[in-house]
């Protein structure tokens, strides 16, 4: 019986995915996987031109501002990994900071309770926006190409504008009443005559000036001179928190990644202020100490095992886990074996309720629309790019003048402890808000070595289910032995301690799993998608790459 629903689950995938799957991309020279098809041509024709990965990551990161507003942007921020050819590992951080007039009640009401309204709509949801600090220092220290061949074609987008697909055309449609609550947003994200179609012509000129002033100032052109000014204009207009200082003062930084070993597989991933890296580290390390047979692909032992491993996880990270220039991370201790071995021996035949279990109590000094997109060149230097406006177009103001929308990332911050976020996410005080500071992440940018060799890129919009369903897709390749698109199509479960509640995709749990998994003690949850995986992976024995898109989303591996 139990084969027979698996049998039934896998062809019910297969019909429901019927043009994805199988269709991976294969090239000898260098792959982009990026959300949106134009922004992954964009990247390869910068590698056809020669440039390197990071010219390609610089490009596709503007391009998406352009071709993909409700994740790629100039208003936002996000985290990359990046690899070279000649074996250096780093990430960057360039995500958004608090306003230096920040506090840490901000978003409480006079009684004290949370005000999510704040948080995530309006300009005082804002964090000074990172991305174009992030992809400017990004290609001053490793570009190839001139930067402002990298930038043209994300302005000619802008300019001359591009066909909407259907998907984006009702995108903007099934939006219509939140733009129209602001001037700027509604004038270019919403039609006057109705809805858009597929095939309309749609252009973004504000935004193609603010691109024209970057590309030949740099970084100055948007965190100082006109662009900086309407931003502090409009926010101070509208109950904002932004000054000047904000953006003079703003900085992305590159960082040691996090590493991991998982089934002599190398994991590198995003330090903190995402939590990303730590979370998939530890999940890895503790499922280590079991071991899953292909047969046994979705059944209900191997989801338990994921589910509590993931419940200690997340327990640790609602603690320990924020912005490391301002709390003392317990990296080293979070991504240990050691560490991972105590608590898989916890791990039993039968659920631990998420209330029975608590975040480590380490001895320490105390002192949610995403996109991802991966890129490869044939020198073998490789980028994991996820960037984010926190929610679908931010906070959906666009800054009148310029162009583009902001970000709502401050309801990344624990406003008040114990009390959740969009993504029902609770913190502590590690990740509570302070001028200056970096709202804590889940985004999960990694890239996976074997002996020293680029074996996967992957990463994955989705707030806290990111950091599960790159999990996931890494466990169906190294454990399941998966092809890439396989591993990336086949359905995703997620649990993040609280709600103690298990998510799944439609089709992702058969009955009988469901089942066994409520005698084991868990509590199902609700049905939802569950992530987009960019990936690329690098089949050294007959030296290509394999670029495979989720098909939850409408984008593109293009290779050549
Ligand atoms: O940084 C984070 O963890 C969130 N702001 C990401 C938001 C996100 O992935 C929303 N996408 N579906």
């Amino acid at each position: 019986m139990r084969a027979f629903s698996r049998l039934l689950l896998f062809i019910i995938i297969f019909i429901y995915f019927p043009v994805q799957t199988g269709a991976q991309e294969y090239a000898k020279n260098g792959m982009v996987v990026a959300p949106e098809p134009i922004a992954s041509q964009v990247g390869i024709e910068i590698l056809k031109k020669d440039g390197n990965a990071i010219d390609a990551a610089v490009a596709v990161g503007f391009a998406l501002a352009v071709t993909y507003p409700t994740a790629g942007n100039l208003g936002g921020g996000g985290f990359m990994v990046i690899h070279l050819a000649d074996g250096t590992d780093v990430s960057l951080d360039f995500r958004e900071r608090a306003p230096l007039n920040a506090f840490k009640e901000m978003y409480l009401d006079e009684d004290g309770s949370f005000n999510s309204d704040l948080s995530l709509s309006g300009w005082t949801a804002s964090g000074v926006p990172g991305t174009v600090d992030g992809l400017v220092k990004l290609h001053n220290r490793y570009g190839k190409l001139p930067f402002n061949e990298l930038i043209q074609p994300a302005i000619d987008l802008a300019a001359k504008g591009f066909n909407l697909p259907f998907w984006q055309a009702e995108s903007f449609n099934s939006n219509r009443d939140e733009f129209f609550k602001n001037d700027a947003a509604k004038l270019i994200f919403t039609k006057e005559t109705g809805e858009f179609k597929i095939g309309d012509l749609f252009i973004q000129t504000d935004l193609a000036k603010t691109l024209k002033l970057i590309q030949q100032n740099g970084r100055e052109g948007f965190y100082s001179g006109r662009v900086a000014e309407l931003m502090v204009l409009q926010s101070q207009k509208n109950g904002g928190y932004f000054t000047k200082e904000d953006f003079e003062n703003y900085e992305s930084v590159f960082r040691e990644p996090v590493r991991g070993n998982y089934r002599g597989f190398e994991i590198v991933s995003m330090p903190p202020p995402s939590s990303g890296g730590i979370c998939l580290v530890q999940s890895l390390n503790i499922l280590e100490n079991f071991n899953f047979s292909k047969e046994e692909w979705g059944s209900s032992d191997y989801i338990h095992h994921l589910i509590e491993a993931l419940k200690y996880v997340y327990a640790d990270r609602s603690k320990h886990i924020g912005d490391p220039d301002y709390y003392n991370v317990p990296t080293d201790y979070l991504i240990s074996k050691e560490y991972a071995n105590e608590i898989s021996q916890k791990i039993g035949e039968h659920a631990v309720r998420s209330s029975e279990i608590s975040p480590s109590q380490i001895l320490i000094d105390e002192s949610e629309e995403t996109t991802h997109y991966s890129v490869v060149d044939r020198w073998g230097n490789a980028v994991s790019a996820t960037v984010t406006l926190n929610s679908s177009y931010g906070n959906k103001i666009v800054v009148d003048g310029a162009g583009f929308l902001m970000n709502n990332e401050m309801d990344d911050f624990s406003a008040k402890p114990g009390t959740p976020n969009q993504f029902g996410l609770i913190g502590s005080e590690a990740n509570s808000i302070a001028p200056g500071k970096r709202m804590l992440s889940s985004i999960t940018p990694v890239i996976i070595k074997k002996n020293d060799e680029i074996f996967l890129i992957l990463g994955s919009p989705g707030g806290s289910k990111i950091i599960t369903s790159v999990l996931q897709v890494v466990l169906n390749v190294i454990d399941f032995k998966m092809n890439l698109q396989t591993a990336v199509n086949l359905p995703r479960i997620h649990h993040q301690w609280l709600p103690d509640s298990l998510y799944s995709e439609e089709f992702g749990l058969p009955e009988d799993v469901k089942t066994e998994l409520i005698q084991k003690g868990h509590f199902i949850g609700s049905e939802t998608v569950l992530g987009r995986i960019q990936a690329i992976m690098y089949n050294n024995k007959k030296n290509i790459y394999v670029g495979a898109s989720d098909p939850r989303g409408f984008g593109k591996a293009i290779g050549y």
